[in-house]
């Protein structure tokens, strides 16, 4: 890109990592394998486990970013405020808080790549701030605290949560958990290729000494990543692998249970499994039945000054809570912005944010979107699926800096067009059961705002074609093809080779 225009990349955070950098609550760690969480260009022979833990994750993003020297065009502590379009100029207006100071920019485009769960939220539950103990969210975890013989409180059920109660209860004198929903606790991702029971493992020194021959290291993640990418299957009603993920997670829980009836019938969910995002969850069952855990089986229903009033009345004093209750994902939040007509973001997209195949939105003219409304978030790794999008807007960068585009804005019809069948498609996958889930946008029903409808293979095909028939297009001269210059082309000016596509092996283009 850096041959067609400049770039620069705002960074609210000081330094790079997102996800990795921010949530560093005990026991954060990747499902998905470490080999194929990683750049599909950036791969990493020293992997010190199957599945990663948080650090590690982001420790490897540093050592990429300065291995390519990806920072030098980063701007980090630099929060994006507002994105403003001017037609007239085809320019957004970017304002950006830079350490404190409000700077404002112009660019030809904006990408959004700021994260679908990089907004944490609180959890509405009346009270909150009167509490007098130590408070936490999961996703701004407060290092300075210690846990050790505390009674704690823990609300959710989620992935965060899974993964903080098997690593805070051997600490805390005493925890109570608030799950207000049942969530599937499945088996390892890709477990065909985790250790013999299906658990993490230690990568030896010998196998880490293999991956440093890139053939050998490519030819294992090329195995995983196959398998992953068909994961989709298993999250379709009705298909031979959802019966079989379906009865193995039940078979799994029950067993994990204990055989207790009563904890299975709290615990083990009638929305189909997958409908929220799936959690292996090593030792999550185990911790809930400990000695010292009561599991509350509904909703916080007010907080005091010293503790928690459940829905039934009943009030658990503790020293500290933690909320793991997620994330806005309402696609629009992070920053005003501002398209054609006066229009928002934040307004558009307010109800049912129906984007165009994940990366545009109409009226928002050269903006892209990386995990946009309705891109594969939950059914392979999502590095690659990032990339492809990522692709795809460089594209048209490309395109518009080579042919002198104004502007490029996704056709109406074309955004209808992709919603409709979107959400078809979408109600042969189990993401349309009756669990809240922040694919729904933390609804129990309505459109499935999150989620790719296809594989992850069917987005990368979609990915790799920019059509142009879907969009409108504004030239930066009345005649489209000013581009064509004076006639001639680079090679003509340079004297450079003019007969390139003379070649002794067949038919070049
Ligand atoms: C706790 C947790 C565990 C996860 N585990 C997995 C997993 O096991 N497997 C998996 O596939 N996915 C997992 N995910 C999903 C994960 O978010 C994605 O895999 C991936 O990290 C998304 O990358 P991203 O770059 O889109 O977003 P992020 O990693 O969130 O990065 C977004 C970046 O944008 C910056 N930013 C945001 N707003 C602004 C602004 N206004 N101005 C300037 N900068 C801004 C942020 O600071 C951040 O650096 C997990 C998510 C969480 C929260
Ligand atoms: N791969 C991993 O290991 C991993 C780890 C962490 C996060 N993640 C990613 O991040 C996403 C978000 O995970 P998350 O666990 O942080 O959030 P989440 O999945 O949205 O879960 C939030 C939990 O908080 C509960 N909750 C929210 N508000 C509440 C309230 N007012 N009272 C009581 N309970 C309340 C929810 O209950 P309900 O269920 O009733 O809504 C839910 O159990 C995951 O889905 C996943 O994509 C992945």
């Amino acid at each position: 890109m850096e041959d067609y225009c400049e770039h620069v990349i705002y960074e609210k955070n000081p330094e790079v990592g997102g996800t990795w950098y921010e949530n560093q609550y005990p026991g954060v760690a990747c499902d998905v394998p470490a080999h194929i969480y990683t750049f599909t260009w950036g791969p990493n022979p020293n992997w010190s486990h199957f599945y990663a833990e948080g650090p590690e994750i982001r420790q490897h993003i540093q050592n990429v970013a300065k291995e390519y020297d990806l920072t030098k065009n980063i701007v980090f502590n630099a929060q994006v405020l507002d994105a403003t379009w001017l037609e007239e100029e085809g320019k957004w207006h970017v304002k950006v808080d830079v350490n404190g100071h409000v700077k404002e920019d112009k660019a030809d485009v904006v990408i959004n790549a700021s994260g679908v769960l990089n907004n944490w939220r609180w959890p509405s539950i009346p009270g909150l701030k009167d509490f007098k103990g130590h408070l936490c969210h999961s996703a701004v975890w407060d290092h300075s605290y210690d846990y050790e013989d505390k009674k704690v409180a823990v609300i959710g059920n989620g992935s965060s949560a899974i993964q903080i109660v098997p690593k805070l209860q051997p600490v805390v004198k005493h925890m109570t958990t608030f799950i207000r929903s049942p969530t599937w606790i499945s088996s390892n991702f890709a477990a065909q290729h985790a250790s013999a029971e299906g658990g993490n493992f230690e990568y030896s020194t010998e196998q880490k000494k293999e991956f440093e021959d890139a053939e050998k290291l490519l030819a294992y993640r090329k195995k995983i990543e196959h398998d992953f990418n068909q994961l989709y299957r298993g999250l379709e009603y009705g298909t031979p692998e959802h019966e079989f993920f379906q009865e193995e997670s039940r078979r799994i829980m029950t067993t994990r249970l204990n055989g207790s009836k009563e904890l299975a019938e709290k615990l083990i969910p009638t929305w189909s499994f997958g409908c929220r995002r799936l959690s292996p969850g090593d030792g999550y069952l185990e911790a809930l039945q400990a000695p010292n855990v009561t599991p509350i089986f509904n909703a916080a229903a007010r907080i005091t000054e010293d503790g928690i009033v459940d829905s039934d009345g009943t009030e658990h004093k503790v020293d500290a809570i933690i909320c793991a209750t997620g994330f806005d994902v309402s696609f629009a939040k992070q920053w005003t912005v501002t398209g054609r007509h006066g229009k928002t973001l934040q307004e558009q997209w307010k109800d049912n944010p129906q984007s165009y195949f994940s990366v545009c939105a109409k009226d928002f003219p050269n903006l892209f979107f990386v995990l946009g409304p309705n891109s594969p978030v939950g059914n392979g790794s999502l590095i690659p699926q990032m990339e492809w999008a990522g692709a795809y807007a460089v594209k048209w960068v490309e395109k518009m800096a080579q042919e002198q585009i104004h502007s490029i804005d996704p056709k109406q019809e074309a955004v209808d067009d992709f919603n409709v069948y979107t959400q078809e498609y979408l109600k042969r996958t189990v993401y349309t059961s009756h669990c809240r889930s922040w694919y729904k946008n933390n609804k129990i029903d309505g459109p499935v705002t999150a989620m790719w409808a296809g594989s992850p293979m069917h987005f990368k095909d979609l990915m790799s074609t920019q059509r142009g028939e879907d969009f409108d297009i504004k030239y930066c001269s009345p005649n489209r093809f000013r581009f064509f210059g004076n006639g001639t082309t680079w090679r003509d000016a340079t004297n450079a080779d003019l007969s390139y596509y003379l070649r002794k092996d067949g038919f070049s283009t």
